[in-house]
């Protein structure tokens, strides 16, 4: 159930942006920020700045164009990733539940 709302709440977001950008609602924004604190991303990133891994606003930057960048990214976090920023891998997520690990790629996308 909880679901089914929040996937209803989804494309009523995204019909209210009127456009293809994975926009968020405050609250989903919120959601994202204290799910980011909760897990540590953000002692390893910034919004506008980089610390050991890019800054969230140059990630959105270059996937901008991209429309599957937010399930590739979600992959990203939960299977770790190397080699697309520079020398510094990202380590697993492994126990994050898809559902937050989709809501933070989203809201990672629409940092600027
Ligand atoms: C130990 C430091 C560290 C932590 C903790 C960390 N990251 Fe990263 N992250 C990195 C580094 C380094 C990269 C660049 C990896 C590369 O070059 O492929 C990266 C890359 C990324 C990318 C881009 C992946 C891509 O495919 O281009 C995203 C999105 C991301 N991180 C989100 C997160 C989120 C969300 C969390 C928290 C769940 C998190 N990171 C936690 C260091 C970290």
């Amino acid at each position: 159930m909880k679901k089914i709302t929040l996937s209803l709440l989804a494309f009523w977001a995204c019909g209210q942006a009127a456009i293809a950008a994975p926009a968020l609602s405050a609250t989903e924004s919120a959601a994202a920020v204290e799910l980011a604190k909760s897990n540590g991303c953000l002692s390893c990133h910034a919004m506008d700045e980089k610390i050991v891994g890019p800054a969230y606003s140059k990630i959105a930057a270059k996937y901008s164009d991209d429309k599957d960048a937010a399930s590739s990214l979600a992959q990203s976090i939960r299977n770790g990733s190397s080699g697309k920023w520079g020398r510094i891998p990202m380590p697993a997520h492994g126990s994050i539940s898809n559902d937050d690990l989709n809501l933070l790629a989203r809201w990672v996308l629409t940092v600027k």
